[in-house]
């Protein structure tokens, strides 16, 4: 395609690093409109593909045999945005590097603006918004619309800037500027805006400038409860995590869901069917672990979650570890309170090394998960 271009073997000048998951009816088309506006730039464009079922990664190395500006980065047994772009962003030397969707939603031709903006003015990052004057949201449905201006208001809330467009995934930063905050961003979810400017230290100088999102070439959008879940545990993760890991947080949580289930089933077996106590407490012990297990599975360990026959052999790796764990909690408890702890201060010092203990062992054993925050 551009093999011609002299430009072509210059070092590139900017980046475009293009997150993708199931874009093969997109990526010919969007090199295809980068090629278009970005001539006279040395530019490279880096697809991070995670191993698209629809065989995008296939799509991009053919086209990268083709055209030398087209680079691939393939991931095996990972999913994310956020870590996609940063990992795009990392494989390359180039001072300038924009992130935008493969699916033409972002409007390229923005592209040489943003480089002479930052180039020219004392800028970190220029961003694509769609709530300026002159953008727009082309056309969402209502609801989506709404629910984007609401995670935007609460964006604001915790990155405390004056983006219009926290959410937006379109924007250009100065290399500098991205290598002195790489280390401190979560890398998970969807938002990976939010995340720089969340994590920096001292503020991002930012411009915006107006685009319209448009409709998607092909395929179809993956912002579904998934990317809503992570942009939650994201958040947490910029308010509490610095404190406690945002995983320990969301399964202390599960943990007394579980004791509420627990009292549930206890109450149903031993006081209303007359059942003996013994019989009641076991009971509701497996329906507890069965329920935090399950909901440990569907929320802290989304990303990772079981699923199939996994799923069966994680509940056996769970009930094991957190039978050990029920032992120690009470065996701890007993032998403080025997020596004339406290009661409640026993009780407590139970479960606090239980609790540690079930987290950082079913972590490893049945989750077998990074921690938020390493990617
Ligand atoms: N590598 C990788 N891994 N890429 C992914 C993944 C993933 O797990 N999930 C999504 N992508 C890619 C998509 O293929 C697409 O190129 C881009 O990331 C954005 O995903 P879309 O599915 O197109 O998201 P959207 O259009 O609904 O959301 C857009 O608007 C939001 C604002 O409301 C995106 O630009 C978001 O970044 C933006 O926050
Ligand atoms: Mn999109």
């Amino acid at each position: 395609m551009n093999n011609k271009d002299s430009l072509s073997t210059a070092a590139p000048l900017l980046s475009v690093v293009v997150p993708c998951y199931n874009e093969v009816e997109n990526v010919e088309e969007l090199t295809r409109h980068l090629s278009e506006t970005l001539q006279g730039i040395p530019w490279e464009v880096i697809f991070v593909d995670d191993d698209s079922p629809d065989k995008t990664s296939q799509k991009i190395a053919d086209m990268a045999f083709q055209n030398p500006r087209v680079r691939l980065i393939h991931r095996i047994g990972r999913r994310g945005l956020s870590s996609a772009c940063v990992e795009g962003m990392l494989s390359t030397s180039a001072p300038y590097l924009a992130v935008m969707d493969a699916d033409l939603q972002h409007d390229a031709t923005l592209l040489p603006d943003m480089l002479t903006a930052l180039r020219s003015q004392q800028l970190d990052i220029v961003v694509g918004s769609r709530y300026i004057d002159g953008g727009g949201i082309g056309s969402w449905d209502t609801k989506r619309a709404a629910y984007s201006r609401f995670a935007t208001r609460i964006s604001r809330y915790f990155t405390q800037t004056e983006l219009t467009d926290p959410m937006s995934g379109f924007f250009m930063i100065q290399r500098e500027a991205l290598m002195q905050r790489v280390r401190r961003l979560s890398g998970v979810g969807f938002k990976i805006l939010l995340d720089l400017f969340a994590s920096s230290s001292t503020p991002l100088r930012f411009l915006e400038l107006p685009y319209t999102f448009k409709e998607r070439h092909a395929g179809e959008s993956k912002l579904d409860n998934r990317a809503l879940l992570e942009f939650g545990m994201l958040l947490l993760d910029k308010w509490i995590g610095h404190i406690i890991p945002v995983r320990f947080a969301a399964f202390v949580l599960v943990g007394g869901i579980g004791v509420l289930v627990h009292f549930l089933v206890l109450l149903l077996l031993f006081r209303i069917t007359g059942a003996p106590f013994a019989y009641g407490q076991a009971a509701a012990t497996l329906v507890a672990m069965t329920t935090n297990y399950l909901l440990n599975n569907l929320f802290t360990y989304n990303d990772v979650q079981l699923k199939g026959w996994k799923l069966l052999t994680g509940w056996f790796s769970f009930i094991l570890v957190c039978g050990v764990g029920a032992a120690a909690n009470v065996g701890i408890a007993s032998l403080l309170f025997q020596r004339q702890t406290n009661w409640m201060l026993s009780a407590l010092a139970g479960i606090g090394v239980s609790s540690v203990w079930n987290y950082a062992v079913t972590a490893v054993y049945t989750w077998q998960a990074p921690s938020i925050g390493t990617k």
